[in-house]
């Protein structure tokens, strides 16, 4: 091991790291040695000493204005007109390969408790596919529309790679061509505990864990990953989080606005349903667009209302974007990005320094993790349109109750059987409304309204039975 290495961990007092070295063989050492030289201390050291020694204070700008955002229906005839020419600039850009698909799929799903990367769970209500084939499955109808190939690149986290990429080889890539999925990994933090130490989970292994969906840019840079897009001709990534099966992967109004309006990054937003919704709020500060998080708005602000009874602070982030690989070059071109931390509390198991394993049952250690969000205020040009709920988001964060499996197979089958309605076919219903079958649509076979339209008409479907399972693929 080389002494300047030594030299650092003394002297940011990280030293405990070799402890065990001595009794670890030639190839724990390596690893152990390469784990260690990837960590900039001098970086580190900065980081624990503002935000795990001490709890930074989240300043809240003091000049917080709602955000400005496109409604989801044009108000005005001018508007009216952008929309007709965003939607058919979408429609081109598409259909010339300009836009690949991003799925961050590198969080832990500690909320889930699913044994797997959570892009594998099973979330399909009739046909319990798993997330990532929501995705592909879309992605392959959209390239049968636009008769075009198109790009998707997968963010995993190291910890979750081999199994990600081994379930995609399993389903045989869902039907895509092997060489449209990029798969890439994200960087990855030690966890620190509260005496400013860096945690071990075994005698030769830190305690890592990925650097939160702030990291995806810098990981965009460094896997090669920009350069692949640029190599094929793609200038925008419709960015989507793997826990959202209602996302339309790529949103054709959505891309052309961003190009008309030459934005650098844009976001969805949702109306949100009360004031206290825990979604992150879109707001300008200095002229900038940012994301407060729901726990940080002040609640003066959060219930803050119009003449109409309307929220003022009524944009709620469902963490949908399309962000420019310019914007993505420009950022990251030093080869480093620096985005505000976040500290988030959490039971981290570890070794002590007689190297048993010790699992805690109260937070023991701090996470720091950036957000993609904070990205928005480094963007010269940004834009914010307003998305119909119940067609774009449906989180799946945890087993059961709110932003759940439970809520999120009722939300796709709310979805579905919406359009089938839409497309005149009869469904059935409970005196309360709520749906008296299980109806799943597979995006294969019809990715929006048109398609269910077109679906329903060449299979002349006309009613759905009480009870019935079905799923129309
Ligand atoms: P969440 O913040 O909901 O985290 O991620 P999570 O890891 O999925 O779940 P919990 O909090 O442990 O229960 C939102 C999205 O961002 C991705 C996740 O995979 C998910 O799509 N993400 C999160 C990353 O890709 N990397 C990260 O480091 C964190």
């Amino acid at each position: 091991m080389k002494q300047q290495l030594i030299d650092n961990l003394k002297k940011y007092g990280q030293e405990h790291l070799l402890k065990f070295y001595d009794s670890l063989n030639d190839a724990e050492k390596a690893d152990l040695t390469s784990e260690l030289e990837k960590i900039d201390f001098a970086n580190l050291d900065k980081l624990i000493k503002t935000y795990v020694m001490s709890k930074p204070e989240m300043s809240i700008p003091d000049d917080l204005t709602p955000a400005p955002y496109f409604p989801m229906n044009p108000e005005t005839a001018e508007q009216q007109k952008l929309y007709a020419e965003a939607e058919a600039e979408g429609k081109k850009l598409i259909a010339a390969g300009k836009v690949g698909c991003l799925t961050v799929a590198g969080g832990q799903g500690t909320r889930l408790g699913f044994d797997g990367p959570k892009g594998t769970y099973p979330i399909g209500p009739v046909s319990n596919n798993s997330l990532f084939s929501f995705f592909a499955n879309s992605i392959a109808r959209l390239q049968e529309k636009y008769n075009v190939k198109l790009y998707w690149y997968v963010m995993t986290s190291l910890l979750n790679r081999e199994a990600t990429e081994k379930f995609f080889a399993e389903n045989n890539n869902f039907g895509l061509e092997k060489d449209q999925i990029f798969f890439f990994s994200q960087g990855t933090m030690p966890a620190i505990d509260y005496n400013g130490k860096i945690l071990m989970n075994s005698k030769s292994t830190m305690a890592l864990s990925p650097d939160g969906h702030g990291g995806t840019l810098l990981a965009l840079r460094k896997s090669g990953a920009l350069d692949h897009m640029k190599a094929n001709g793609i200038d925008y990534l419709s960015y989507f989080q793997v826990d959202n099966p209602l996302v339309p992967v790529i949103n054709p109004l959505f891309i052309g606005l961003h190009a008309l309006e030459k934005s650098e990054m844009s976001a969805v937003m949702l109306a949100k349903t009360n004031a206290f919704e825990k979604l992150g709020n879109f707001c300008i500060s200095k002229g900038r667009l940012e994301i407060i998080e729901y726990s940080d708005l002040p609640e003066k602000l959060a219930t803050m209302t119009d003449e109409k009874g309307k929220l003022k602070f009524i944009a709620g982030s469902p963490a949908i974007h399309v962000i420019s690989r310019n914007f993505i070059e420009q950022l990251t071109a030093s080869g480093n990005l620096s985005l505000p931390c976040h500290r988030a509390d959490k039971k981290v198991p570890f070794i002590d320094e007689n190297g048993n394993l010790i699992t805690p049952d109260k937070p023991n250690a701090v996470k720091l993790e950036t957000f993609i969000f904070d990205a928005l205020p480094l963007a010269s040009a940004t834009m914010v349109l307003e998305c119909d709920r119940v067609n774009v988001f449906a989180p799946t964060k945890n087993p059961t109750g709110v932003d759940s499996v439970e809520s999120c197979r009722m939300m796709i089958m709310e979805r579905d059987a919406k359009r089938l309605e839409a497309a005149g076919v009869k469904i059935p219903r409970n005196p309360d409304g709520t749906l008296n079958a299980k109806i799943e649509i597979s995006p294969r076979a019809a990715f929006d309204e048109e398609d269910v339209k077109n679906y329903v008409k060449a299979k002349n479907i006309t009613a759905i039975a009480a009870e019935s399972e079905n799923y129309l693929d």
